[in-house]
C-alpha cells in the first residue's frame, strides 16, 4: 500500500506539506509545478517553490518530496530537472495535465496530450539529463476533450524512460467534475509495463478500496480528499482510527495553529487570510466545524484578526 499526496498549485506549499506529513503521514508527496520555459531556472525560484530543498533531505521523515515541473521543451526540462536534482530532489515528475489557460497556451500541461509525441520528447529530454538513479514520472489526465488517445499518451510516457507513470482519471475538458473514470487507470495499467499510480476522486476509505479494485492498482494518489480530512491516510491504514468528526476536529486543532504560524512565516502578511480561508473552505468539505469557524472570520483580512478569532475559537 503506498499514498501519495498530490501536487495542488497555490494549495499543497511547504506548510500543507508539513502539516500533512505532522498528522496523517502519506508515503510520499509531489511539489506544485515549477513553470519551465526557455531558460535555466535560478536555485531561488526552486527554494521559493520548494523550500524542503534547503534541508538535508527534501521531504519530511522517511517521506520523500519529489520535485514537479510543467515545460514542453525537452531541453531546458532536462537543464532544469538536472538542476533540481543538484539542489537535492530525489526524483522529478513531469506535469502533463494543468488545464490552466495560461499554461495551455503556451504548450504546458494537458494540451500536450493532444501531441503524445511532446509527451514522449518531454519525459526522455528529461530521462537523458538525469542520472538513471533518480525517478523520473510523469502525470496525465485521460486526454484533453476526450479519452482517444489515453493510451497512445501512457505509451510515451513508459517509451520517454519513465519509471512510473500518475493517471488523473478525467481529461482536461472534465475538470475536477465527478466521476474519475477508474476503470480508465485498468486500460491503462495493462497497456504499460511501468508501475501506475491511480489518482481522482479519493475522500473517503471506501472509495480508495474501491478505486484500488476498478483501477487494480497499488499505489493510489490523494488530492483534495486530503486536504480536507488530513486524517484520511489513517482511517484509510487503521479501520479502528476514529472516523467522527468532532473527535477529529479536536485533534486538529494543534495543527491548525501550527499551520496559521507557518503560514504567517512563509507568506506575505496581506495574504495570510486568504490562505487560511481557503483551507477552512476545504475542509468545510468534511467538517462542519471548519464551516462555523469560516463564517467567524470571513470578514476580516488582518492576519492577526485571524489569529485572535482561531485562538479564541480553538481554545488556545
Ligand atoms: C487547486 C489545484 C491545484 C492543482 N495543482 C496541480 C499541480 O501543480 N500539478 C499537478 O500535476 N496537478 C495539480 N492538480 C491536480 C491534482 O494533483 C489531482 O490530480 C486532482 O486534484 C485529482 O485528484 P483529487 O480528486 O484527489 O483531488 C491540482 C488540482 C487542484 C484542485
Amino acid at each position: 500500500m503506498q499514498i501519495v499526496l498530490a501536487p495542488m498549485e497555490g494549495v499543497v506549499d511547504a506548510p500543507m506539506r508539513r502539516l500533512q506529513a505532522a498528522v496523517g503521514g502519506p508515503d510520499a508527496m509531489v511539489t506544485e509545478f515549477v513553470r519551465v520555459t526557455e531558460h535555466l531556472l535560478p536555485p531561488k525560484v526552486f527554494h521559493r517553490l520548494v523550500p524542503e530543498l534547503q534541508q538535508e533531505r527534501c521531504g519530511y521523515g522517511e517521506i520523500p518530496l519529489t520535485v514537479q515541473l510543467l515545460g514542453s521543451n525537452p531541453e531546458t526540462l532536462g537543464m532544469n530537472a538536472v538542476r533540481a536534482i543538484e539542489l537535492g530532489a530525489p526524483a522529478i515528475d513531469l506535469n502533463f495535465g494543468c488545464p490552466a489557460k495560461t499554461v495551455n497556451k503556451s504548450m504546458g500541461g494537458a494540451i500536450m496530450l493532444k501531441r503524445p509525441e511532446t509527451v514522449f520528447a518531454a519525459v526522455k529530454g528529461v530521462r537523458d539529463a538525469v542520472a538513471t538513479e533518480y525517478p523520473v514520472s510523469g502525470k496525465m489526465r485521460l486526454g484533453y476533450e476526450d479519452k482517444t488517445l489515453a493510451l497512445e499518451n501512457a505509451k510515451a510516457i513508459e517509451e520517454g524512460g519513465a519509471t512510473y507513470l500518475t493517471v488523473h482519471a478525467r481529461t482536461k475538458v472534465e475538470g475536477y467534475k465527478p466521476p474519475a473514470h477508474w476503470e480508465w487507470i485498468a486500460r491503462i495499467r495493462e497497456s504499460v509495463n511501468i508501475p501506475v499510480v491511480a489518482n481522482g476522486e479519493i475522500w473517503t476509505p471506501e472509495d480508495y478500496f474501491k478505486c484500488r479494485e476498478v483501477s487494480g492498482c497499488e499505489r493510489i494518489m490523494i488530492g483534495r480528499g486530503l486536504i480536507a480530512n488530513p486524517f484520511l491516510v489513517e482511517q484509510i491504514r487503521d479501520p479502528d482510527a476514529p472516523r467522527d468528526t468532532a473527535v477529529n476536529w479536536q485533534r486538529l486543532q494543534p495543527h491548525l495553529i501550527e499551520f496559521f504560524e507557518d503560514v504567517r512565516a512563509t507568506i506575505e502578511e496581506r495574504h495570510v487570510h486568504g490562505r487560511i480561508k481557503q483551507w477552512l473552505t476545504m475542509l468545510g468539505w468534511h467538517f462542519p466545524q471548519a464551516k462555523e469557524l469560516f463564517q467567524l472570520l470571513r470578514t476580516e483580512r488582518d492576519a492577526q484578526g485571524v489569529e485572535a478569532i482561531l485562538r479564541d475559537s480553538l481554545n488556545t
